[in-house]
This record gives structure tokens, C-alpha cells and sequence, in this order.
């Protein structure tokens, strides 16, 4: 199919909830997402004929635009390292990858020379009439990343579509999802977006950029004006509106956010129901990790959710699941192994005991203390421990659902 011809509609599985029917019609569609659907349903075709499983991972943070012609906007900490990383192993592992992603966040492979400590240009050196060539001690890595990019691109393997605000990644989410249904069970779902959990809805947006001074009313907190008609300016001024009442109210910027509708639910019940839909959740807190992840699962009924802390993200996850016997919902602590330094040499810690063990229930696995942590990055990425586990539960998940269809 021609990939200039508009996307057709697909109709959801479920009659559509008047939550997302008002979301999706009072907030604009992105200009780009047309012509992304079209990648998407050509990728997808293409692969679904070669029988082969296909991945969306979704990568890096939303922003929550504060302006139509937005200068400023609210953002989150996300480089996109687990959505990058995991899409090179999700390759290695034979998916075909949808990579929706952060725009300027980290893509895969090219990872290994962006956003890193070292300068691009440092693993570079002049050669022989004006030639640039790599320095040799960085030779061997770079060949292999260099070869595995090709042969991602050659194979058309990788296709990758950047968002930037939380409207343009709901509208690009649902839409691919929605493409991925031929699939079946070998679609897969691997959300690791940070996504926002609170916006600026489109009838609110102020069109220009929010003024310092006040010279805009388009910052006034509500009512302000009011009082001002009513002579009111000087008691508004210096309200006692927290503990530093010497900065006029006036002059404090308010941001008033709805929260952004919880779409996992009807990611699950209508947009791709018969593919395998893993989240993630994060957390900053180690004693409510997993129950938050038993939560979301419970709530939304997937099939996955991979828990993981802020400060030990890239050392530990948990993956939560309903158990195979389908009653009750388990826990596995994933981990990479510590290197203990000693003074001779350099020993390998497994950590096949788990993380903290004070006060923890019997039996049950406690997060890692990040004050046991080294100070240098894991030896090996987590994500070649993770992808192959999702791929184990893809494969039961994929032989259940083709057994009982
Ligand atoms: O990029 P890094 O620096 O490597 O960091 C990776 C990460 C910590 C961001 C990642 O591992 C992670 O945990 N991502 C999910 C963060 C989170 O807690 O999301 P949430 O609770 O807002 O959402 C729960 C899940 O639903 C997530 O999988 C999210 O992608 C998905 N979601 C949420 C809301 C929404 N409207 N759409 C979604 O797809």
C-alpha cells in the first residue's frame, strides 16, 4: 500500500469510552501522524507476512507544553536508555522494531556514541589525505555496533517515529496499536515511555509565550482581575499565599494541569487486544514498588509490569505477573551481577540472594539498597537479562493464544 494514502480507521474492539472520544476530538492530532501511520502499516504488513513477531517500544519522556507556540514546557528526567537498549535486543532476539521515541532522546545503536561522558569526536582521528577514521582502541566495538545498525536497516528491522509532546505520543500510541492488531498474539507492547501524568488541556492552552511581568492577563492567577476592579490590587499583592509572602502572587506563574486520561486501559480492552502488553513502573520508593506494579496489573489486566527505582534502575527490575497457573500474581527480582573490588583482584558477586533482607516478609524479596551499589556502571546492560525473560513469557503467551483461538 501506497504509504501516501490516509490511514483507515480500525475499529476498536470495544465501542470507543466517551473519556478517549473527548480526548482524541478536543485535542489536535499531530501534523505527522499520518504520514507515520503509513510507515508503521507498511512495516507492519511486511513483517506479518514474514511471519515475523513485532515490537513497539515506546522511549524517553513526554513533554507537557505550556504554549501553542510553546517555549516553555514541563519535561522529565528520561534519556531513553532502557527503550534504546532494549530495541537493539529486542533485534537480536529476532522482533522486527517499532522504535517511538523521545525526539533527540537516545536511538539504538547510535547510543553508544551519543549522550555519553566522551565526545563523539574523541573516538575519531585524521588519517591519510583528509581521511577520518576511528581510533584503534575503539576499532572493535564500533565495528560491531556499526554492523548490526546495517544490518538493522538493510533487513528493515528497525523503524523508528519520534514524538516530543504528551498529545503527539497518545495519538502515535494509539494508532500503531491499533495498526498491530492483524498481529495477534506475536505483537508485542513494551511501553518504557515515561510518560506524563498531568497536561495542559488544548481549550486552556494560551496561545503565545506566558510573560514574566505582568503585563499578560494570560498569567493572572483566576480571579485576580476581579479583584483588581474592585480596588483590590494591594491586598492581592501581598497575599499570604505560602511561606514567602513577599513575592507578590501576581508574579508567581500557576500552572493549573488535568490528569492526562489513564489510556492503558483502553490500550489493553480496545486498541490491541490480543497482543502482549508489558508496562513499566517507576517509582523513588523502595518500600511501594511493587505494590504499585501489582496494582497496575491488577487494574489493567496485561500481562507484564517490570518495576524498577529511580536510583537502582540499571542493577535491578521486577518483573510482576500473573502466575502460570493463571491464580494469584508473582514476583521476580531480575539482577545484575556487583563486581566486589578487592585489593588483589576483582571478584564476581552474583547476587543470587536478592537485595535487602531486613524486615522483609518471609520469603520475599527485598529491592537492593542503593548504598551497597558501586559507583561504576553494571558490566552488562540489564536489558540482555530482560528482553530474553519477555521473550520467554512472549513465546507461552504467543502458543496459549494461537492453542485456544
Ligand atoms: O529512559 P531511562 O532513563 O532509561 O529511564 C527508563 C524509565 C525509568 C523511564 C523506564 O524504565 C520506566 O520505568 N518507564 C515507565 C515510567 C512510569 O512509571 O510510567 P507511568 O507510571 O506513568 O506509566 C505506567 C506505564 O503505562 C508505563 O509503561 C507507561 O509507558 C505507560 N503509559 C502510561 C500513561 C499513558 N498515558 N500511556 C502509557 O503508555
Amino acid at each position: 500500500m501506497s504509504s501516501t494514502q490516509p490511514p483507515p480507521e480500525i475499529p476498536s474492539a470495544n465501542p470507543i469510552d466517551p473519556v478517549e472520544h473527548d480526548y482524541f476530538t478536543l485535542n489536535p492530532a499531530p501534523a505527522s501522524l499520518q504520514k507515520h501511520t503509513s510507515l508503521a502499516r507498511d512495516f507492519i504488513t511486511t513483517h506479518a507476512s514474514a511471519g515475523r513477531r513485532v515490537v513497539l517500544v515506546t522511549s524517553g519522556g513526554t513533554t507537557v507544553p505550556l504554549e501553542r507556540q510553546t517555549v516553555r514546557f514541563i519535561d522529565n528526567f528520561s534519556a531513553g536508555t532502557r527503550g534504546a537498549t532494549s530495541a537493539e535486543y529486542f533485534l537480536e532476539a529476532g522482533y522486527a522494531v517499532i522504535f517511538l521515541y523521545r525526539e533527540f532522546s537516545l536511538l539504538p545503536y547510535s547510543r553508544h556514541y551519543s549522550h555519553a561522558t566522551n565526545c563523539f569526536l574523541d573516538f575519531l582521528h585524521e588519517g591519510p589525505n583528509g581521511s577520518v577514521l576511528a581510533r584503534e582502541e575503539y576499532t572493535e566495538k564500533m565495528l560491531a555496533v556499526l554492523r548490526k545498525y546495517q544490518a538493522a536497516k538493510r533487513d528493515n528491522l528497525l523503524l523508528t517515529i519520534p514524538f516530543v509532546t504528551i498529545n503527539d505520543y497518545l495519538f502515535i500510541l494509539r494508532s500503531i496499536a491499533q495498526l498491530m492488531r492483524p498481529l495477534g498474539p506475536s505483537g508485542l507492547l513494551y511501553l518504557a515511555a515515561a510518560v506524563s501524568d498531568f497536561f495542559v488541556p488544548n481549550e486552556r492552552m494560551v496561545e503565545h509565550k506566558i510573560q514574566s511581568t505582568d503585563a499578560s492577563p494570560n498569567i493572572r492567577p483566576q480571579g485576580a482581575e476581579d479583584r483588581q476592579d474592585q480596588g483590590q490590587q494591594d491586598d492581592e499583592a501581598f497575599d499570604n499565599f505560602d511561606s514567602s509572602p513577599l513575592i507578590p502572587r501576581s508574579k508567581r506563574l500557576v500552572i493549573d494541569l488535568d490528569p492526562v486520561p489513564k489510556f492503558l486501559k483502553n490500550l489493553v480492552d480496545g486498541w490491541a487486544p490480543e497482543g502482549m502488553i508489558v508496562s513499566f513502573k517507576l517509582e523513588t520508593d523502595p518500600e511501594i514498588l511493587v505494590s504499585k506494579a501489582r496494582y497496575s496489573l491488577e487494574r489493567y489486566q496485561h500481562h507484564l509490569v517490570i518495576g524498577n527505582l529511580l536510583v537502582t534502575r540499571k542493577w535491578e527490575v521486577v518483573f510482576v505477573a500473573r502466575s502460570e497457573e493463571g491464580e494469584g500474581i508473582r514476583e521476580e527480582w531480575i539482577r545484575v551481577p556487583r563486581r566486589r573490588k578487592t585489593l588483589s583482584k576483582i571478584d564476581i558477586e552474583v547476587d543470587r540472594e536478592g537485595g535487602r533482607e531486613d524486615g522483609g516478609e518471609k520469603g520475599k524479596e527485598r529491592p537492593l539498597d542503593p548504598k551497597d551499589l558501586p559507583d561504576y556502571e553494571p558490566e552488562i546492560e540489564i536489558e540482555s537479562l530482560i528482553i530474553p525473560a519477555v521473550k520467554k513469557l512472549h513465546d507461552t503467551y504467543i502458543q496459549r493464544n494461537t492453542r485456544e483461538s
